[in-house]
């Protein structure tokens, strides 16, 4: 019985791993934590495997604390950790509320730290763990400031756990895809008079990346830049001086219309 554990598994990409996982490769028990009972149950459902659902607000310590108590009730042998659940908003700097800065943080690396950290110990020899990076994490990206550093942050400690891990027989991979077909996306955008890109393309298939992921976590890489494009992209970022880059990215920004929610 293989265990994965998901976070961010009520949507997009997180579910989309607890698909693929079950169909494809074996994986026959998920514990799922997000704040989405009724998506997670769904899920579990649709799976028809062992689902253990943790409600959980993971930007605050009583939800990370949840999935902590969970942990040494059951103390289970975990096969796969991904560190999914994250958000990212547009918006200058000084525009962005404080709650929406502290919680990207929290969300993006505070919470994927801590539960990592008290994951480890019931990772056997063979186990693997995705950390969520991004396409957006290979230079500064202004007006998506926070989103994007919050995914260098993980980019260098995933790179870091991977090295630090080895001797115990567990690598941790990297997964930093472009621009995904996922709830993400128009979720990000919803920020009124933010700086947005004008054009969110390639706009990458979920199931084609996740499936990427996925191959290059069982081979024990240390990062997955999943298509062509972002791959050139990387390789761009690395030879081009950050100005360049930075200039280059201020150009494919247009000022958001839309109303938005907030
Ligand atoms: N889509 C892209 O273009 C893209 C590109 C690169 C990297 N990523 C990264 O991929 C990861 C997954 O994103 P996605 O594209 O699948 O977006 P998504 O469809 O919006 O999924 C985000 C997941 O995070 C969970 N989540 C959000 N806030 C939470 C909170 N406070 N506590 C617990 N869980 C929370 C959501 O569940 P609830 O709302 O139910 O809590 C949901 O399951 C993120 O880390 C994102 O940064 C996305």
């Amino acid at each position: 019985m293989s265990l994965a554990i998901i976070t961010g598994a009520s949507s997009g990409i997180g579910k989309e791993f607890a698909k693929q996982l079950h169909a494809e490769w074996g994986f026959d028990r998920f514990w799922f934590i997000a704040r989405s009972t009724e998506r997670m149950e769904a899920l579990a459902s649709e799976l028809g495997c062992e689902c253990k659902i943790i409600s959980a607000d993971l930007t605050t310590m009583e939800g990370i604390d949840k999935y902590r108590e969970a942990l040494i009730e059951e103390a289970p042998e975990v096969d796969l950790l991904i560190n999914c659940a994250g958000f990212g908003t547009f918006g200058a700097f000084d525009t962005l509320s404080e709650k929406t800065v502290s919680d990207m943080i929290d969300l993006n690396v505070k919470a994927s730290v801590l539960i990592t950290h008290m994951t480890v110990p019931y990772i056997p020899r063979g186990g693997r763990i995705i950390e969520l990076g991004s396409g957006s994490c290979f230079t500064p990206l202004p007006h998506f400031n926070i989103y994007s550093s919050s995914k260098v942050f993980i980019l260098h400690y995933t790179k870091s756990l991977n090295y630090e891990l080895r001797p115990y027989g567990i690598r941790a991979t990297c997964f930093c895809p472009g621009w995904v077909d996922t709830e993400f996306l128009p979720k990000s955008l919803n920020a009124p008079g933010a700086y947005v890109p004008k054009s969110m393309k390639p706009l990458l298939s979920v199931t084609d990346v996740v499936r990427r992921c996925i191959k290059a976590a069982k081979r024990g890489k240390t990062m997955c830049v999943t298509n062509w494009y972002t791959k050139l992209q990387h390789l761009l970022f690395k030879l081009l001086p950050d100005p360049i880059l930075t200039k280059m990215w201020l150009g494919m920004l247009k000022k958001n219309e839309d109303k938005g929610e907030n």
